[in-house]
Order: structure tokens, then sequence, then C-alpha cells
């Protein structure tokens, strides 16, 4: 059983009911969403071969600084960054280090700021200098799931249409989900309900309400979909070494679809490839 809940009387813990939010809370996501997309635009030039994760990582916290907001990862259970960054066949949850970056890798940069309460939680791939053919492509499959879970959003589809669509589309593409981590319910909390799987068929999961706010983060492998989690107790891999690659929006449903609240202002959605057309 699903229960739904006005986000404004909720209490702020996650309880297990999905939140509906309204125009004011909609506004505010949209602020503290393209404080990140704008510091994911700034990283687009910084991301080249012999910058370190440090650095990235030091950007990130004082472009927060400089504009009012908060990393939601800073010590987050235990986490004590203000960005994920995770390279080649790292999945999610990569700690910055003082390694530098190499011509050809391909890395994950994950910002979430607090801003007036509201969190912006987005990712996207870089490449790192000339990338091969494969992890290109990898990124290309990778994003196009991503805008494919996105279409599926509408008020009356249920959370598994997402992961059917992405799904779908990744096998087709012979590459493979993540089962083991998921997009979620954000707003007011880092981590909320519903879960958003990346896999799955249309009729699973609670159904999609105008008023909902959520990510979408599919994480695709070229290899098999496990993964395990590194002793740091944080830096998720592919088992099998596979590349692997993820982009990330918030959105709110609307009554026509959903507004992304994430979208890039500069047009860097996809860093490094070539622009869409249409
Ligand atoms: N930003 C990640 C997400 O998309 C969560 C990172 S939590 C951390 O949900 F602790 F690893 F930073
Ligand atoms: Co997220
Ligand atoms: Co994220």
């Amino acid at each position: 059983m699903v229960t739904y809940i006005e986000a404004a009387t909720a209490p702020l813990k996650n309880t297990g009911a999905i939140r509906l939010y309204g125009p004011e809370d909609f506004a505010g996501m949209r602020k503290a969403c393209q404080l990140t997309a704008r510091c994911l635009d700034e990283l687009v030039p910084m991301v080249k071969p012999g910058v370190t994760t440090d650095a990235i990582d030091r950007f990130v916290f004082e472009f927060g600084m400089d504009n009012g907001a908060l990393p939601a990862t800073l010590n987050y259970r235990g986490y004590t960054r203000s960005v994920c960054t995770s390279i080649n066949h790292v999945v999610c949850h990569g700690i910055p280090n003082d390694k530098p970056l190499r011509e050809g890798d391909i890395v994950n940069i994950d910002v979430t700021y607090v801003l007036d309460g509201w969190h912006g939680d987005s990712s996207r791939m870089y490449p790192v200098g000339e990338i091969k053919r494969a992890a290109e492509r990898l990124l290309e499959v990778t994003y196009e799931c991503l805008m494919r879970g996105i279409a599926a959003v509408r008020p009356g589809a249920r959370t598994g249409a997402i992961g059917e669509a992405i799904q779908t589309y990744a096998e087709a593409e012979r590459c493979s989900v993540v089962r083991d981590f998921c997009g979620h319910g954000v707003g007011r909390l880092f981590h909320d309900s519903p879960n958003i799987l990346h896999y799955g068929r249309a009729n699973e999961g609670p159904e999609l309400k105008e008023g909902m706010i959520f990510t979408i983060e599919p994480m695709i492998n070229l290899g098999r979909p496990h993964v395990k989690v590194l002793s740091d107790g944080w830096t998720a891999v592919t088992r099998d070494r596979s590349l692997t690659a993820q982009y990330e929006h918030a959105v709110g449903v609307t009554a026509a679809g959903c507004e992304i609240f994430t979208l890039s202002p500069g047009g860097f959605d996809r860093p490094g490839l070539p622009p869409l057309k249409g």
C-alpha cells in the first residue's frame, strides 16, 4: 500500500509515504537544481588530463559557498566530500583523491547542493580528452536511457514505466542495468520515497502523481550488471571491471508529464558528446 501526503505538512523524515509538492516547492527545487546544473556546466572546461578529483571536490565546495549552498554529501552518513567522482569501472560514490585524471578516462561527477533547504541532485559524464569509441557509445546509450526514463514520466503511469523504458533500451544496445542503486524521491530530504528502479515492468511500483519529485539516475554497464563495494565502504565498482556510466536529473511530475529541474543552462547536458538534433 502506498500513501501520498501533502509535502507541506509531512514530517521531515522518510516514512515511506510519497510527498506531493506544490508550486512554491517546485520553485525552490528549480533554484537549487539550477545551481547544481551551473556547477556541472562550470566543470566542463576544467575536466582535462592532469586535473585531480580533489581539485574538482574543492571547486564544488567553493562554488557552493559562493552561492549560499552547502554540498549535501558533506558529512552525509560518514561521507566527507562535496562531490562523488566515479571513473571508468567505478559505478558510483567514487571518493575524490589526489590522482590526476588521464586521457581516455570517463568520469561521472555527481553534485547535490542544498539551497534554502531544497536538494538539487544531478550528475553527468565527462570525457577526459579523447576517449575510445566504445566509451563514447556507452555515454550515448546511458544518456538516452535517462531521457527515455524521463519521457515515461506522467501522472497515471507507474514508477515501473521508467524502469521498463530504461531496461528495454539498455539491453537492446547490449548493455546492462545496475540493480543495486536506484533513483529516489528528493526535495527537503536528500533521499526519500519512492525508489525509482532503472529496470522492471510498466505495471509495477506506485502510481505517479502530479507534484511528486524524484531523481532518475541509471547506471549502465558495458559488461555484466553486478557491482561490489570496495573496503572504503563507498566506492562501487563493476565486478567484471567493465566500463560503466551514469547521468542523473531531478524531475517534478506535472499535469502534462514532467519538468526537468537540472537541465544545463549552457547546453552541456552531455559534455563532450555531439549536440543532439531537434
Ligand atoms: N548524489 C548521490 C545520489 O544521486 C548520492 C551520493 S551520497 C554520498 O543519490 F554519500 F555518496 F555522497
Ligand atoms: Co540521486
Ligand atoms: Co546524485
